[in-house]
């Protein structure tokens, strides 16, 4: 449990990530109360210097004890770091907010997203998991509607940014960009196939049942998040080259049957949401129009003619921050009332 105080040690393990450099960002600009950072990554990082706040402030290397007198770690370097080093922080007396998806699925480990379950904070063993990106997102806008028609099954396609993947893959879709308008060969290491100017219909790896682990964790997670294992959910999760924002095509069936004005009103008093959509000015959100935003932007709101109770839509949202650190820094602030 986080001892109260007027201001925490905060650290955050994966500093130089895509993830990372967006939570030192969120905390920040979010005025989070800090009494000293710390900032973690790699051996490749010891001693390089990032800024917080105007400071400078040297990386390190994770340690048995580097844990000590850190009120809370987030953490942003991958699964198998997180499987390590997180219990090793929470035994330090840490509250660990893991971005990654090892502790998801634990039962131990709360899945959170403050708009839909901030209850589930109460009973962390000192591990709190923040939910997929893509997940994230869609529950934001599920609960909501949930909460007035109960929602039987949910169909699901993601357009997913490159920053989903990291630094690595920001780098690749630029260069490939540059290297195709420049006629070069184009060289690929972080995805299969080339990412610029092509869509892969891959996210995370295969499993047996033919779908992708990512769109088994839409499925999973949202479960979870939403309290309610007899919601059905099916995902396509896909690749596209763009550098930040999630976009996902939403059919959702509900138990009774909602007007699209009966959607624009819930939604319009929903915390997290912002309701963009007016087809007729031809207003509807995009990568564009999230970036850097906190809020999950709907639009393209409709009826499922072809079934009795069935709403379509189409979700945007910055990956990096709701997605990613933001939820994680709300996760803090949670912590900290
Ligand atoms: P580094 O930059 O030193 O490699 P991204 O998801 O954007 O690729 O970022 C991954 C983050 O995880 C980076 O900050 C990276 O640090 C960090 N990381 C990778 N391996 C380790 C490790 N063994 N210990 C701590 N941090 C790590």
């Amino acid at each position: 449990m986080l001892n109260k105080k007027k201001a925490y040690v905060v650290a955050v393990v994966g500093a130089t990530g895509a993830v990372g450099q967006e939570m030192m960002l969120t905390l920040e600009q979010r005025k989070f109360p800090i009494e000293k950072i710390r900032l973690f990554a790699s051996e490749r990082s010891e001693g390089k210097e990032l800024e917080f706040a105007g400071q400078k402030i040297k990386v390190e290397r994770l340690t048995d004890d580097c844990f000590k007198g850190i009120d809370i770690a987030l953490f942003s370097a991958g699964a198998e770091r997180s499987r390590i080093w997180a219990p090793i922080a929470s035994k330090s007396g840490c509250v660990v907010i893991d971005n990654s998806s090892q502790w998801r699925m634990d039962p131990e480990v709360p899945l959170v997203v403050p708009e839909v379950n901030s209850n589930d904070l109460s009973w962390h063993k000192g591990i709190i998991a923040n939910p997929n990106c893509s997940t994230i997102q869609m529950v934001v806008v599920l609960k909501p509607i949930h909460d007035v028609a109960k929602i039987k099954r949910v169909v699901v396609t993601t357009f997913q940014s490159v920053s989903g993947t990291g630094m690595k893959a920001m780098d690749e879709l630029m260069q490939q960009t540059s290297d195709m308008l420049n006629f070069k060969e184009i060289k690929t290491n972080v995805y299969p196939y080339q990412i610029a100017f092509n869509v892969l219909p891959h996210i995370d790896k295969f499993l047996e049942n033919g779908y992708t682990k990512e769109e088994m964790k839409m499925v999973n997670e949202t479960k979870k998040i939403m309290g309610d294992d007899t919601i059905r959910v099916t995902a396509t999760t896909v690749r596209v080259p763009v550098f930040r924002c999630h976009s996902e095509s939403l059919n959702i069936e509900t138990d009774k049957k909602l007007s699209v004005i009966d959607v624009r009103e819930i939604l319009s008093l929903a915390k997290g949401v912002i309701v963009y959509d007016a087809p007729d000015k031809n207003i509807y959100p995009m990568p564009i129009t999230a970036v850097d935003k906190d809020d999950t932007y709907v639009g393209r709101i409709r009826e499922d003619e072809s079934i009795e109770n069935g709403i379509n839509m189409w979700i945007v949202s910055d990956n990096l921050r709701k997605g990613a650190a933001l939820n994680a820094v709300q996760i803090a602030e949670e912590l900290t009332k």
